[in-house]
């Protein structure tokens, strides 16, 4: 493998997942890469390992730099298996090498791989480890992604090393920002942050600021997944800060809805032309068109969602039950949400939907409209009234 340099004796030694489509339910059209990084000063340290399927192609780009045996530390940044599960192997191989993780981080190594991590060192914030001329310093970071997370920041280089946080699943031939697709990026850093990290927006906007605080300068941010921030790293943060505080959200609604005969679809259009008559962007998706991981993509810059099911067995359709499910547990905040659906001899879907959303703590519009079987010309205007006034609350 040609090696790839971050800085003077820093080295990228990950792999790409060019043809992983779905990450545990995250659809990864782009694939991914698990990234992982070799220090080598008077001591060497691998901060990170690789999912296992990729564990021979780990020890392939580490015995290019040093020999396993050699290595002096390993670091884990966070257990997540698409991180840790080569570690097993690794550490056998590397059976001089220290093993340092977050005090959280060594309970869920035990727990996953078993007694022989009872050797982990554990580290906390602030603390310090000298390689020779380079030293590291560790920011614990619960919930960034898991409770056991932390970032590793490598002081002379000011590299941050934060695994999942600024990610991106997102194979490329090229390693760095500056050598992919601007658009492609942000489209791929928006899609990871709206499907893994929406739950910890205010942690997260915590950690940067007290990373802020800190003055750490910081030339570099090399995340665990996809590429690595060295032409810009400030404008991750910054759009990390812009979706995480609401500032990113426009004048725009999200039509999320499923249909059976087509009334709900109906519905779902006559809303959307009031919408889009006041100017305000609108756009519709079709649950079985469009995957949960593109629906929550799109609410990341919207200020109103709009839901509309069918009635089936008295209940909401399937497809809104598992859209609830997976929106309701990352809970996306500062949006508006309103419930619209169509029914044959009884109702049902409208009322499970709003009862879901009010027991999520989504702030839930008092109106809600349900039509009875195929909607009538004067129905549809009524839609569409309904979409004029949304489109007036997001405009004022
Ligand atoms: Fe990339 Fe939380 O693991």
């Amino acid at each position: 493998m040609v090696k790839v340099t971050l800085k003077d004796g820093v080295f990228w030694v990950g792999v790409v997942d060019w043809n992983i489509r779905d990450f545990h339910g995250y659809i990864t059209r782009r694939g991914s890469s698990y990234n992982a990084y070799l220090i080598a000063d008077e001591k060497t340290a691998l901060v990170d390992t690789v999912k296992v399927a990729f564990c021979n192609e780990l020890i392939e780009h580490v015995s290019e730099h040093v020999g396993l045996d050699k290595l002096d530390y390993i670091i884990v940044n966070h257990v997540e298996m698409d991180h840790s599960s080569s570690l097993p192997t690794i550490a056998k191989l590397a059976k001089n090498a220290k093993i340092l993780s977050s005090v959280r981080g060594k309970e869920e190594l035990i727990k996953h791989y078993g007694s022989e991590f009872e050797r982990v060192e554990t580290v906390k914030s602030g603390d310090t480890l000298k390689l020779g001329k380079k030293t590291l310093t560790f920011l614990e970071a619960p919930m960034l992604h898991w409770p056991d997370s932390m970032f590793t920041y490598l002081i002379e280089d000011k590299i941050l090393m934060p695994n999942d946080a600024f990610g991106q699943h997102l194979a490329s031939s090229g390693r760095f920002d500056d050598t992919v697709d601007q658009e492609v990026l942000m489209e791929e850093a928006v899609t990871y942050y709206a499907n893994i990290l929406t739950p910890f927006a205010p942690l997260i906007v915590r950690k940067i600021e007290e990373v802020v605080a800190m003055k750490l300068p910081i030339d570099m941010i090399a995340p665990s997944h996809g590429i690595i921030w060295r032409k810009d790293p400030m404008k991750i943060i910054n759009a990390y800060m812009d979706w995480c505080t609401g500032k990113a959200v426009k004048q725009k609604a999200v039509i999320v809805f499923d249909t059976m005969w087509g009334s709900t679809d109906k519905m779902a259009r006559a809303i959307g032309e009031g919408i889009a008559s006041q100017g305000v962007e609108v756009k519709l998706l079709k649950l079985r068109a469009t995957d949960n991981t593109d629906v929550v993509t799109e609410i990341v810059d919207a200020k109103v969602v709009l839901v509309g099911s069918p009635t089936l067995n008295n209940g909401m359709f399937p497809s809104l039950g598992q859209f609830l499910t997976y929106i309701t547990g990352l809970k996306p905040r500062g949006k508006l949400w309103g419930f619209f659906g169509s029914y044959g001899w009884g109702g049902g879907a409208v009322k499970g939907m709003v009862k879901t959303a009010k027991e999520a703590g989504f702030d839930v519009m008092e109106q809600s409209i349900e039509l009875k079987w195929v909607p009538t010309e004067e129905e549809m205007k009524k839609c569409f009234e309904f979409g004029l006034q949304i489109a007036q609350k997001i405009k004022a």
